[in-house]
């Protein structure tokens, strides 16, 4: 447990708070392992819905705790930040970021695992993992040129100059910018239209835009075995009762 990460539960949504401002929120060993704790306590919780990872004192954070990156390097598949990665990376569960201030080096690849990420104007991101003789990590070598192409992906992690939120969502690394000062605000508004989603169907779509390769035969099948699921399930049962009732649907279950 971490006294630098704070976790909150209200309602259906469980906010994973870094909170070690006086550093700006740089991560530790014991960060990694409360964050990857907290997502494994939300994911096994049925009533929590939707994920929220944000920052403490305007700032996501600084990405890696530098003085113990090296006085004790994260070395092996078994390291707390491999293991918080390969958390956020697996979870089921809809991860919503609220960014401000800083999103550097794992700042902005742990964006790359979120499904939806509100940014401050003035947030700076950075992968300045070359400035430091490192490599990219996070899955970024995979995930950026997948995202962003070849070219820009090489420009942001072989040049790794810091860029701003207007560049970040034009590369399409935010879902949006926020109005100033207002990132989990706005972060908080999607959530609640998330957290109201029918969930089974919410974790299925996440599922499939997960799911790696394939054919597009392959895919129609998959999406085909998930849709006629959902048809007989009690969530579209719901949707439809809502819509011929003429009210919103309330969907029940986690
Ligand atoms: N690891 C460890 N300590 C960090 C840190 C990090 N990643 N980022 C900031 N800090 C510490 C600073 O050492 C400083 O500690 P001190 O008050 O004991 O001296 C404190 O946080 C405040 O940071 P400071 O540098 O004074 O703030 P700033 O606003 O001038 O600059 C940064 C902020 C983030 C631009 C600058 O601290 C920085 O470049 N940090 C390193 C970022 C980095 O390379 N991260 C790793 C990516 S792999």
């Amino acid at each position: 447990m971490s006294d630098n990460i704070q976790t909150v539960h209200a309602g259906a949504i469980t906010t994973i708070r870094m909170a070690r401002p006086e550093k700006k929120n740089a991560l530790t060993a014991s960060m990694y392992t409360a964050m990857a704790d907290a997502i494994d306590a939300a994911v096994a919780d049925d009533a929590v819905r939707v994920i929220v990872l944000a920052g403490e004192g305007g700032v996501f954070t600084s990405g890696n705790d530098l003085r113990e990156f090296a006085l004790a390097p994260p070395l092996g598949a078994d390291s707390p930040v491999m293991r918080f990665l390969a958390t956020l990376a697996g979870c089921p569960k809809p991860v919503v970021a609220a960014v401000s201030g800083l999103a550097i080096g794992i700042g902005t690849t742990m964006l790359l695992h979120c499904d939806m990420v509100v940014a401050d104007p003035g947030t700076k991101f950075s992968l300045p993992f070359i400035n430091l003789g490192l490599v990219p990590e996070g899955g970024s070598s995979l995930l950026l040129p997948r995202m962003l192409g070849h070219l820009r992906a090489s420009e942001l992690l072989m040049l790794g100059d810091t860029f701003d939120a207007a560049a970040a969502e034009r590369y399409g690394l935010v879902t949006r910018v926020s109005a100033s000062g207002a990132a989990e605000a706005e972060a908080m508004a999607l959530v609640a239209i998330l957290a109201a989603k029918a969930p089974t169907a919410l974790r299925l779509t996440k599922a499939l835009l997960k799911r790696e390769g394939g054919t597009v035969a392959e895919r129609l099948v998959q999406e085909g075995q998930a849709f006629g699921q959902q048809l007989r399930g009690a969530e579209f049962r719901e949707a439809m009762m809502a819509f011929m009732e003429k009210r919103p649907p309330s969907f029940a279950g986690g």
